[in-house]
This record gives structure tokens, sequence and C-alpha cells, in this order.
């Protein structure tokens, strides 16, 4: 580890079993490295660093990496290493359907083995659109050679006449608006080229910014380095120092799992709540956690919501955008301003302390990252919710939902499943008043396939008419962290493989209660019982590949929906070299 003062020797770098060794095999090595134009005072004895590009001609949000994998690159020159692109999968989060959810843990695990079959000695890890970044820092954890994550950064705010136009959020604000008639065919379509102005995720506050600044809370970034927009020139610099210091944390053996311990987790929990972050954080921290060998449940993320204030006003939840966040101090500023609520002692990328990282880091505008004083809210945004309805868990965002919501009985209108929802949801005859609940069934893990972002349901349209704009909503789906309403999501177990919700049916009185952290189905055991005798399970959705492989592998959402045979942290061998 980096504070013990100890290095390596270049004889004891892994790729010194590839490059090092004299013998048929590391002959074999040599030469085709040299093939490549490479010669040996470039590689040999060097710290070979492989840089895990996330990039596609099909990813928006990682559309400047080609340039930034230079830029780490040419930091890993600097330092003295040998720097190795490597392409993995690219998760775009619009493009790739069902879900990006049912391939986050193909990227991990590609990404795991990218690092383990090559001569690789340390990583950087190129990722931010939404799945990419807890992916790559599972398969760190997992190969636990010196990895550092290197961000997408936040694209610029949009704009459309003036108008600040925020990822996600105000897609929705509009189409309602169009659908309402306020804006023209025109307007839209002006819109469309104006909410996406340059190349980075998401600047909401959704599950890219959110995951971008857990893996700097964890310690796994450079600090500052999950704030600074993508087109901002600190950004290749960043890179370019990423590079840079990956050498450095091979030579120190500093490795991710020195990183990631239960104390960095606990800050990372800590970060996603005063940024008011995304549910989808829930289930990535539970899988990282895991990875690096530390079993929390949901209960921990729920205390952690009661004793951490929103600090952050980022949309959905508050007024501003990630590049205003950057002006007004950034990630940096806004936990220093946090210190009582962190674990300040643990070791981060570069070396030093999160505190230290912290020291100094000031804020430059007080209604962006508001003072301890005068938080956007005293409570993270995030409850943990159990009863018969969800014996596994359940979430709820209660920051984004109608006060008078908080605690409410009303009768169940079911979905099976998404398809059914889209179907009848306008429906004039569907049987629905404001206090009904309405449920969907079959979007977890195994029935979504992937688990994806549906648990926004739409208000029926009869109601919206009468001017109805939340309602209680409940199913085993995620929703995208752009979203807001009185949604409950990823129920667990989930209904396509027998939960209790799978048991719920039209009429049914569900009682959801925030304050208690309940969520109930008030319906006889008896009864209940009966219904699961009649329950036949779905047909499953894939017959072979990697989706047959993905639903008998899957983890329910109260366990994070890694792979049951990834989960663990126990040490994998080493490939025989020669
Ligand atoms: Fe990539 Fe939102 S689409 S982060």
């Amino acid at each position: 580890m980096a504070r013990s003062g100890k290095r390596k020797k270049p004889e004891e770098l892994r790729s010194y079993q590839w490059y090092g060794v004299n013998d048929l095999h590391g002959f074999g090595h040599r030469s085709r490295t040299k093939q490549m134009g490479y010669a040996k005072e470039d590689f040999a004895g060097k710290p070979v660093i492989a840089v895990i590009n996330t990039w596609s001609e099909i990813n928006q949000c990682h559309s400047h990496f080609k340039q930034r994998a230079e830029e780490v690159k040419r930091g890993v020159w600097q330092a003295g290493g040998f720097p190795v692109e490597l392409p993995a999968m690219s998760l775009s989060e619009p493009f790739v359907k069902p879900s990006t959810m049912l391939y986050r843990n193909m990227l991990a695990m590609e990404s795991e083995e990218l690092l383990r079959s090559h001569p690789m000695d340390g990583a950087v890890l190129m990722g931010g659109c939404d799945k990419t970044t807890p992916a790559l820092l599972m398969a760190a954890a997992s190969m636990n050679i010196p990895a550092v994550f290197l961000p997408a950064g936040p694209m610029l705010r949009g704009n459309w006449h003036g108008n600040t136009l925020g990822s996600g959020t105000d897609t929705w604000k509009y189409w309602a608006e169009l659908r309402a008639g306020t804006i023209t065919q025109d307007d839209w379509e002006e819109i469309e080229g104006g909410i996406a102005r340059s190349p980075g995720h998401c600047m909401t506050m959704g599950t890219a910014s959110t995951m971008t600044s857990v893996a700097e809370a964890l310690g796994m970034t450079m600090p500052g380095a999950a704030s600074i927009p993508a087109a901002d020139s600190n950004h290749p610099r960043m890179a370019t120092a990423s590079g840079r210091r990956i050498v450095e944390m091979v030579w120190q053996d500093l490795k991710p799992r020195d990183i990631m311990s239960l104390k960095a987790i606990e800050n990372a929990i800590v970060t996603v709540m005063t940024l008011g972050g995304s549910t989808n954080a829930a289930i990535h921290i539970l899988a990282i956690a895991a990875r690096n060998g530390h079993e929390i449940d949901l209960e921990l993320l729920d205390k952690l919501s009661r004793t951490t204030p929103v600090l952050a006003d980022l949309r959905p939840s508050g007024r501003f955008l990630m590049e205003d966040f950057y002006y007004a101090g950034g990630l940096r500023g806004l936990l220093n301003r946090l210190r009582d609520h962190l674990h300040l002692d643990c070791v981060t990328a570069n070396g030093k302390t999160l505190g230290e990282n912290l020291d100094g880091a000031e804020v430059f505008n007080d209604e962006v990252i508001r003072p301890l004083s005068k938080p956007l809210s005293d409570e993270g945004g995030l409850v943990v919710l159990r009863g018969n309805l969800a014996p596994g868990g359940a979430v709820i965002k209660h920051t984004a939902a109608d006060p008078r919501f908080h605690k409410h009985a009303g009768p169940a209108v079911v979905f099976d499943s998404h398809m059914d929802l889209l179907k009848r949801i306008d429906d004039e005859s569907l049987n629905v008043t404001a206090d009904s609940v309405l449920v969907m069934k079959n979007a977890g893990p195994v029935g979504g396939p992937g688990m994806p972002e549906w648990g926004m349901l739409p208000i029926p349209k009869k109601l919206l008419q009468q001017g109805v704009r939340d309602m209680v909503r409940i199913s085993d789906a995620r929703m995208s962290g752009t979203s807001y309403g009185t949604c409950v999501l990823h129920v667990a177990p989930e209904a396509f493989v027998g939960g209790p919700l799978a048991l719920v049916q039209d009429g049914d009185m569900i009682e959801l209660d925030i304050f208690g952290r309940t969520l109930d189905l008030k319906v006889s055991e008896a009864e209940l019982a009966e219904r699961r005798k009649r329950w036949k399970a779905p047909k499953p959705h894939y017959p072979r590949g990697y989706g047959w492989m993905f639903t008998q592998h899957i983890e329910q959402a109260d366990k994070g929906c890694d792979f049951d045979f990834l989960r663990s942290a126990e040490a994998m061998p080493e490939p025989e070299v020669h």
C-alpha cells in the first residue's frame, strides 16, 4: 500500500511474466510488441497500463473518449509507463435495448477478464454513461490491480430560446407541453437540437452524475475529477494527470480494495444522499460493496439517508445543473462542507486521504451548494420500505414525491407488464381515481428483463385532464435518476420469480407509510396462500445465449443485481503465462 513506502521492483511487475522472462514465450511477447512498432525501451521494465476505453460511435456521452484516451496515454508515457488501449463494451443509455442494466455485469466481466488475460499492471478506466461507471468499478474490485477511474464529465447546460435545459427532466417537461399544445412541433425540434450541446454524460443529477461522484467519493478518481464538464480544458488535463498517477500507483501497489474499504463505501452513500442522487445508486453501491468483500444491506443506505442533509441544489430535486455545480466548487467544495459526516482517513487514488484532498476546497455559490445551516432537505432522498409486499425491500425517493402520499392507502390498479400498461393506461374505462395505487408487475431484473427504467408509471390521461400530477405507483422496475413522483421501485423479490407483487389483484388495498418505512398488501395470509397456489411462473424470455445466462444468475435488487457467480471477493488465479 501507498503509505507503507514500499515500492515494487520491475521484476515484481505482473507484466514481467510476459515481457521480462527470457524464454520462448518471452521472446514471442517481445517480438510481437516490436511488430507493432515499439522498441524494447518503450516497454521493458515499465508498468503496462491498460486504458479501458468504453468509446463507440453510438455512445454519445463518450464521443470525446478517442481523444481522451490519447491524453491519458500522454500521462502514462510521461511517468514512464507503457500505455495499451483496450476497447470495451460501450453502454449507451438511450440506444442499448431493452436496458443497459442487462449488460452492466457483462461489461464488468469483460473488463475484469481483459485485465486478467493481458500483461496489465494497472488500469485507467474510462466511463461515465450510467452503467459504465459501476461496471468498471466492479471490474476493478474483482481484478484488484491498481486502477484509477476517469469520469467522462457532464455535458454543458442545454439551451433553448435562452431557457436552460436539463437532460431527461426537461425532455419530459416539454413533451407534456407539446401534448398540451403549449409549444409547437417546430419548438420541439429546436429543443431536440439544444438539449445535448456537447460531449459528456447527462448534466442533471441523474445516474451518471451520481455514479461518477460515487467513484470520486470512494477515492477511485483524481480529486475533483467527477465535476469537470467534458468540454472544459480542465478535463483533458485531468485525463493526463490520471495517466501519470496510475504509473506511480503501480509502483506503490495501491489497489482498488485498499481504497474501496467499508468506510469508503459509507462515504459514497453519504455523497449520494447529499447530492439528492439517483435511486439507481442503491443497486450499484450494493454490487460494488459486495465485489470488495463488504456485505452491506439496504438498511445502511436508509440509516445514512436519515442523517445526511441534501446540500446540492441540482435537478431533478433542485434547480441547477452540473456545469453550475462545477463553477460553484464541485464535489470537493460540497464534501468539504460535509466533513463531519465522512470518514476522512480513507486513502484515495492520489495516495492522499479524502480529508487531505478536501482541505481548502471552497464553495463559490451558496445557492448551488447550500451551507449546512440552509440545506435543501434535512434528510437524504432515499427511503427503504419493507412489508409483506416487499419482504426483500423496496426504495422510494420520497423527496420527489407529493408529501400527501407519504402515508397513503388505496386500491390497486394492476398491470401485468409494461406492455399491458402501455395498452390500457389511457383507456377511458380504466377503473382508476387519484387515490388508486398503480401497480406494474414483471419489470424486474429477470422479468424486464434487465430491470428497465419504467418505474415512473405514467398518470392515466383522464386523471391528467383532471389536474392530477402525482399518484402512488409501485413496481419492481428502476426509474431514471432524472424522474420524479411517488414511485416505489425495486420491489424485491420481483413478480416474475414469484415475489408477493405477483399476487396483487385489482382492488386490493395497499398501504404505503414512508414515516414507518412500510409497504403492505392488505390481504389475508390465507387468501395470499390460495393465490400463490394458483400462480404460474411466466415463460422465460430467452432460450439461449447471454440473456439465458443473465436470467439464470442475476440476483435481486436488494443484493445489487450482480451475477451470483461474480459476487464473491475471492481471489482468482493468475493465468499461466509460460
Ligand atoms: Fe449517457 Fe444519460 S445518456 S448519461
